[in-house]
């Protein structure tokens, strides 16, 4: 019999599931494992409006399989517009439940982001007064700082004057990339928090440039030096309850990433948690997996855990090619081809 590892179903806390025919090919990879999922609102146009995210919402449960439980999560796309008492309404009555910081051209879809974080200082007095998390992207944008030192340098010159600011808003950093986003979230108090992709567990920035240009391990933050991964690898598996897991699953077509200027984004939903298994398999902290996945995203956001269990089995299992799209177009998942440890059996 081959050994099996049963955890309450888990959570995705950061998900791009986009739109129209790409939603509903992507989303069942994501219902099958995930039992809610935050789903980021960095459509075109961005969702800035309850309406938006309540249509968006019902598109997205319209496009669940049947007989499948799973709510998304829905977030409010801030600018610098965003008007303070209409996001702390959406978030009273259950419209999102957080709202996301893309720095403005920070990466896909932030052109109508936040150009200065102080143009938003209303808005961010008024979330930590109502308790609604902010999801951060945490990369400076200024073009002279190196992309691979834009993480730590948004947390020096961005997020830590932020918290003197207001030391008591809900922060979750999200698809932290560094041993210093590591370090710094590690000592913050229990209201902020991490998400970690497999990815980026899985990647250094070798990857990226492996006997040539590999535009499916491009993701923004780009993956880094071997030291972060493994600094990252030790925060996720260590239990403590500061890091949970987010997939940034980024779905774009393979025409939009093989290209001269491709998009950033990894694929990863189709095996989003054996991909997970296998980092925590080979840190020796498989106990650990249920915490990471399943118990630390909830309590943060002050959600009950899932009920449910799903059970992975060691034996290998293929990753598909390829998901098709209806438009003739496919998308190129995570590790296409490759065979992984662990399977998700139910
Ligand atoms: O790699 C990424 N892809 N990073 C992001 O921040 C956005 C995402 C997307 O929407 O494609
Ligand atoms: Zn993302």
């Amino acid at each position: 019999m081959a050994e099996t590892l049963t955890i309450r179903r888990p959570d995705d806390w950061h998900l791009h599931l986009r739109d129209g025919a790409v939603l509903k090919s992507v989303l069942p990879y994501t219902t099958q494992q995930f039992g809610r999922a935050i789903v980021m609102p960095n459509l075109t146009p961005p969702i800035t409006t309850t309406a938006a995210a309540n249509a968006y919402r019902n598109r997205i449960v319209a496009a669940i399989p049947e007989g499948v439980s799973f709510k998304p999560l829905m977030t409010a796309y801030l600018t610098n517009g965003t008007d303070a008492d209409a996001l702390a309404a959406g978030y009273r009555d259950g419209a999102y439940v957080a709202a996301k910081l893309y720095p403005a051209h920070a990466t896909t879809n932030s052109s109508a982001g936040v150009t200065d974080i102080r143009n938003i200082d209303g808005v961010l007095e008024r979330m930590a007064e109502v308790g609604m998390p902010l999801l951060v992207h945490g990369e400076v944008t200024d073009p002279a700082v190196d992309i691979f030192d834009r993480e730590a340098v948004f947390i020096d010159k961005v997020l830590e004057p932020l918290i003197k600011r207001l030391p008591t808003l809900r922060i979750v950093f999200e698809h932290a990339t560094t041993e210093r986003a590591v370090q710094f979230i590690r000592q913050a108090g229990a209201h902020i928090g991490a998400t970690i992709t497999p990815h980026h567990l899985l990647l250094n920035r070798n990857a990226m440039f492996q006997g040539g240009i590999r535009p499916h391990h491009y993701c923004l933050p780009v993956v880094k030096r071997e030291k972060h991964r493994l600094a990252l690898v030790e925060a996720a598996t260590s239990g403590d309850p500061h890091f949970f897991l987010g997939t940034d699953s980024a779905p774009h077509a393979v025409a939009a990433k093989e290209t001269a200027c491709g998009c950033a984004g990894i694929f990863n939903a189709p095996t989003a948690i054996e991909l997970y298994a296998e980092v925590f398999d080979s840190a020796g902290a498989l106990d650990r997996l249920e915490a990471f996945a399943s118990l630390n995203g909830p309590r943060f956001y002050g959600l009950p855990v899932n009920q449910q269990t799903i059970t992975l089995e060691r034996s290998p299992m293929t990753v598909p090619d390829a998901v098709a799209l209806p438009d003739g177009g496919e998308i190129r998942p995570f590790r296409a081809g490759e065979t992984l440890a662990w399977r998700f059996v139910t």
